[in-house]
């Protein structure tokens, strides 16, 4: 098998990070996969704010988890109801995914920028996971305004990032049968 595809099925959602700072250099190759996807009418509507600064993810996590509590989905209640749940499995370093709402297909551009990433994190040995739950960090204005998402740029999804801790690495889940069909 080459290199992409081994990288392809060894990549899996890591929830167990170790507290060393992944470095600039892997973290610059990272982003840089991340621009790299393929974007509607080459419209490139991503932008990616990193943050590795203790308080503000350890706020992040402790504002998630109060609202996931208060979610009306009950398993979402359930994880938040969980005072140890923290939203980004206290990786080092969590990047903020946002498109610009203009754009033709934004939800898909940064959708194809995060599988590179995850795969360029992956082909480094950085463990990541990508996260829709943090999104009800956004709900608030504040929230969005203190994380300087650029005007007219919705914030989407977001990636932790961070070394593995061994011995926790992750099985990956039963792919389903039966997802294809030809017609020839
Ligand atoms: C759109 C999307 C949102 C996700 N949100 C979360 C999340 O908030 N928390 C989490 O732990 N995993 C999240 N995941 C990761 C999935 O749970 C994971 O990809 C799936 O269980 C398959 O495992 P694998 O990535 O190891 O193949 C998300 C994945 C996608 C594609």
């Amino acid at each position: 098998m080459n290199e992409v595809l081994k990288t392809i099925k060894s990549r899996r959602s890591v929830r167990h990070y170790s507290p060393e700072q992944i470095s600039q250099e892997s973290l610059d190759l990272i982003i840089e996969a991340g621009t790299y996807a393929p974007s509607a009418h080459n419209q490139q509507s991503w932008h990616f704010t990193i943050i590795q600064n203790p308080s503000l993810l350890q706020h992040i996590n402790e504002t998630v988890r109060v609202r996931m509590a208060q979610s009306e989905v009950e398993w979402i209640r359930k994880m938040g109801s969980n005072p140890s749940f923290q939203v980004t499995y206290n990786a080092p370093t969590l990047v903020i995914v946002s498109g610009k709402s203009d754009s033709i297909a934004w939800s898909a551009d940064c959708a194809a920028a995060i599988q590179n990433m995850l795969l360029a994190a992956e082909s480094l040995d950085i463990g990541s996971v990508w996260l829709g739950l943090v999104r009800f960090y956004f709900e608030e204005e504040q929230n969005r305004k203190e994380l300087e998402i650029p005007d007219g740029y919705e914030p989407y999804y977001g990636v932790s990032f961070g070394y593995k801790v061994k011995g926790k690495e992750p099985v990956a889940p039963k792919r389903k049968p039966d997802v294809v069909n030809y017609i020839r």
